[in-house]
């Protein structure tokens, strides 16, 4: 018998209950190894439905299949002890019902092992995301800019520019509290809209490109390292890691073709 307690995962109730509190810190990982470097800090690790860009070079969100979700969702549960994972709904799996919503969403937690799901939209998924959190199914809510809206919203544009639309989202993110999710993304979204709903919801607000006056912030792994193309204009990156690695592979290359690859060291023993 082991003398050793297992580490014990963030759960969804402590998330909820860092409103106004302790500011909630999570990133984005797909892959088990980064996710367990995340995980020594992060408070909860979303396995967004980005990596359809980040790993997969597809133009949006939009194609991405459950699936893929549910394979790396899985690797990050495997490569990580400690942070709640949180696993994206793709595109197509949630919106026509909240029964094929719940359907999808016990598929992912039950093949992932992932703690709760996230899913994009206001108002019109309040009803959906009252139906699986009744059901055992923990909910992060993502209102503003909603990459899987992207065709509908013409791209990829900040949230809340005119002043007009702010009633809409203010809309929006009550409905989604009060029908139960535990947290709720605002992505691309002006400050004082941000500050607005953050004042407004009992639950954490997580920003992303949504200022500071959220309850958290998350951020796409890869931006942050310096790993993608093109990085949104609003992320800080806090290490050159595309460099580190294009240097990695020139000196590589180079000890290949000048006959100084070092041989003895790289047999296996
Ligand atoms: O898919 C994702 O990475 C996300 C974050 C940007 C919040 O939804």
């Amino acid at each position: 018998m082991s003398t050793q307690a297992p580490i014990r995962r963030v759960t969804v109730p402590q998330i909820a209950r860092r409103k106004g509190g302790e500011p909630i810190v999570s990133l984005t990982s797909y892959h088990a190894h980064t996710a367990a470097i995340v995980d020594e800090v992060a408070d909860f690790i979303l396995v967004g439905d980005s990596l359809g860009m980040v790993m997969h070079g597809m133009e949006s969100t939009v194609g991405v299949p459950l699936d893929l979700m549910i394979m790396h969702g899985r690797a990050v549960v495997r490569g990580t002890k400690r942070a709640l994972i949180v696993v994206d709904m793709p595109f197509g799996t949630y919106e026509e019902s909240p029964s094929i919503a719940f359907r999808n969403a016990a598929k992912i937690m039950k093949e992932t092992g992932c703690g709760a799901v996230k899913l994009e939209g206001g108002k019109r998924m309040a009803e959906t995301i009252r139906f699986l959190t009744e059901r055992g199914i923990p909910v992060m809510a993502h209102i503003g800019l909603t990459p899987q809206s992207s065709h509908v919203m013409g791209g990829f544009k900040t949230q809340g520019r005119d002043e007009e639309s702010w009633p809409m989202h203010e809309e929006d993110a009550r409905a989604v509290a009060e029908a139960g999710a535990f947290a709720l993304v605002l992505e691309g979204m002006l400050e004082p809209l941000a500050r607005r709903i953050t004042d407004q919801v009992a639950i954490p607000t997580i920003g992303i490109g949504a200022s500071a006056h959220c309850d958290g912030q998350i951020l796409v792994l890869e931006d942050m390292l310096g790993l993608n193309p093109w990085t949104p204009k609003f992320v800080k990156v806090y290490g050159q890691l595309g460099d580190m690695i294009k240097q990695a592979v020139k000196s590589y290359a180079e000890e290949v073709r000048d006959r100084s690859f070092p041989g003895e060291d790289q047999v296996y023993r």
